[in-house]
């Protein structure tokens, strides 16, 4: 029954010389800074509980610092925690010997760098090539699965071409590549996208998401943007100071956060793009009113139908076209601009 998620579970990490002997003093509530002033040690994780389903993409988003790097390290114990566990498909892949962590890494997981990681000398399919040459594929064979990849990401006609002649996005695509050419379960992205030009960043989010669509890897995505946090993640958990302070879909997060922290984030966010109509409906009495809208329809884009049509009603309707709510048009403008307090809305 492997569904391929990724556990972690009561996850700790304490960097320097002793970390085990502070673990029972963080539990018992010594912060981070404390921690560092008092024993000269840093908290890096503390007490992490993310389940990340199969299939999906789980994104890890959180401040400079905020312990991001040093969790996806975990998953394929590039880091060893200091206490807790690290579950892919049941198996701890903290307590793998060598050769099944060497395996593991080999064979189940890739990595997409921000710094893209490319061989200068070698051009864009030995590049993609070359984790299947350290796996010992024949070469024809490796060589056709490599050239599959670079259609998929876009770079057909860029085979030879070498990195120092590729744009940040189109080496960007090769690591990305790269990566999909080893058949890994899982995709582990850090920042990868974080040094790309705003419009290159978007085009790379919307290759990611067209070939998720089809791949369904389980990714971990690592980002300190929230936007792109909301636009990829099934799944959003949000870090600060090692710890994890809300974890939910970006609908949970933009309409209920957590705390002020969190609301800080959300305040920017453009709310008619993010929330879906299904989000804020409400249950259907009598027969369905106005326009069908489709479930998984943004805000704004339901503002624009509706006003088109002279309309204030409307009912949303599942993918069968069964409908399963009602709205209108007040309520989607009050949620499109209702400031983001997480107190304004426990109030409501
Ligand atoms: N090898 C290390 N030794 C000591 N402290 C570390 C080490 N790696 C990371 N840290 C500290 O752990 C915290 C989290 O770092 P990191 O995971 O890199 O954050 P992020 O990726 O979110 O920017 C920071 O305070 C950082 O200084
Ligand atoms: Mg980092």
């Amino acid at each position: 029954m492997a569904s391929h998620a990724i556990e972690v579970k009561n996850l700790y990490k304490i960097f320097g010389p002793r970390g085990e002997e502070y673990v029972d003093v963080v539990k018992n509530g010594m912060g981070k800074t404390e921690l560092n002033e008092k024993h000269g040690h840093v908290l890096g994780l503390q007490d992490i509980n993310i389940s990340m389903p199969g299939g999906c993409i789980t994104v890890v988003m959180g401040l400079s610092g905020s312990g991001k790097s040093t969790l996806i390290r975990h998953i394929n114990r590039l880091i060893d925690p200091t206490a807790g566990e690290v579950l892919y498909d049941g198996v701890d892949v903290c307590k793998m010997n060598e050769s099944d962590l060497r395996a593991f890494r080999r064979n189940k997981t890739a990595m997409v760098f921000q710094k893209f990681a490319l061989l200068p000398h070698r051009n864009v399919l030995e590049n993609t090539i070359y984790g299947l040459e350290i796996q010992g594929v024949e070469r024809r064979e490796s060589e056709k699965r490599a050239l599959g990849w670079i259609d998929r990401v876009g770079l057909k006609g860029f085979e030879k071409h070498y990195p120092n002649q590729l744009s940040g996005g189109m080496q960007q695509r090769v690591g990305l590549a790269r990566a999909l050419t080893n058949d890994a379960e899982i995709l582990l992205m850090d920042e990868a996208y974080s040094a790309l030009d705003p419009l290159i960043r978007v085009d790379m989010q919307s290759v990611l998401l067209e070939l998720q669509k089809e791949l369904k890897k389980t990714v971990v995505f690592i980002t300190h943007d929230l936007d792109e946090a909301l636009r990829l993640g099934d799944k959003i958990a949000i870090l600060r100071d090692g710890r994890v302070v809300q974890q939910g879909t970006g609908q949970e997060i933009v309409l209920s956060p957590a705390d002020d922290y969190i609301t800080a984030f959300v305040k920017e966010v453009n709310r008619g793009r993010v929330i879906n109509v299904e989000t804020i409906m409400r249950p259907l009495s009598g027969n369905p009113e106005g326009l069908p809208l489709a479930a998984g329809t943004v805000l704004e884009a339901a503002a624009r139908t509706m006003t088109g049509a002279h309309i204030n009603a409307a009912h949303v309707v599942d993918a069968n076209g069964r409908p399963i709510g009602a709205i209108d048009l007040q309520t989607i403008i009050a949620a499109m601009v209702t400031p983001t307090g997480h107190v304004a809305r426990k109030a409501a």
